[in-house]
């Protein structure tokens, strides 16, 4: 049975997955621990990234070196860029980019040196599946939806995510960053700090990879506030139910 690799940032993304893990083998390995074990009858590890695009790429090679995945699949949260991707929203990756590269002018600005391209691409498959368990875990969540209540229920959106170095924590700079993106004819949906480094070093090695995230704040004023409250009460529930309908896709 070929290993899948699940991915979180922080351990409170991670830790419903980790209790439901069967079999769980613990092993270190540069500094971080892999769990091993089994998931919805499919052999996985589970792993954090850590925050930020070296320490992510630094787990994602790990594991495809160490440990021999065959797939790596990534959960957590982002910040909201476009206007319709609200907090509980979920998007689906569609493809990478990294907002702080800038090789300009020796390359276009936001493209990989010596890559060709700015963008580096999901895997089509993974996401549609990544998609249709993110849907039925929202439909699940808004059953109980009450549409009186004049609060837009939650969607689930596909698309690209922009991922830097650098927590998103003020409204002008969420605006700033998504029109520069735009303005080089990226349409960010959301921002985060790893995706785009696990996504190239997968590309370098040929591995499928696919991303889910959940909306924790809107990248404003009041984004570090959201964050830390969405992540602390929402984050692993969505994780356990998307990712667990996921596997049994597969
Ligand atoms: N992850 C979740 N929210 C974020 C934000 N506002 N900026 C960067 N990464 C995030």
């Amino acid at each position: 049975m070929t290993r899948i690799a699940i991915l979180s940032a922080l351990m409170e993304e991670q830790h419903g997955l980790l209790a439901l893990l069967q079999q769980p083998h613990k092993t270190t390995h540069a500094g971080r621990d892999f769990w091993l074990g089994e998931l919805h009858g499919q052999s996985v590890v589970l792993a954090l990234s850590r925050i930020g695009k070296v320490a992510a790429a630094t787990t994602a090679t790990a594991l495809i070196e160490q440990f021999g995945v065959a797939r790596i699949v990534f959960t957590g949260v982002a910040g909201g860029l476009a206007p319709g991707v609200q907090v509980g929203d979920v998007v689906v990756a569609s493809g990478f980019v990294q907002h702080d590269m800038d090789a300009s002018p020796i390359f276009p600005r936001y493209e990989l040196p010596l890559y060709g391209r700015s963008l580096i691409a999901c895997d089509t498959a993974l996401s549609a599946l990544l998609f249709e368990a993110a849907e039925a875990h929202l439909a699940r969540v808004g059953a109980g939806f009450d549409a009186s209540s004049g609060v837009a229920a939650h969607r689930v959106h596909r698309g690209l995510i922009a991922s830097g170095d650098r927590f998103v924590s003020a409204a002008g700079e969420s605006v700033a960053l998504r029109s520069a993106l735009q303005s080089a004819g990226h349409e960010a949906l959301a921002v985060e700090m790893e995706g785009a480094a696990v996504a190239q070093v997968c590309f370098d090695y040929g591995v499928p990879f696919a991303a889910v995230r959940t909306i924790s704040d809107r990248a404003d004023d009041q984004a570090h506030v959201d964050f830390a409250q969405f992540v602390r009460e929402v984050a692993s529930r969505y994780a356990c139910a998307i990712i667990g309908a996921w596997l049994g896709l597969l």
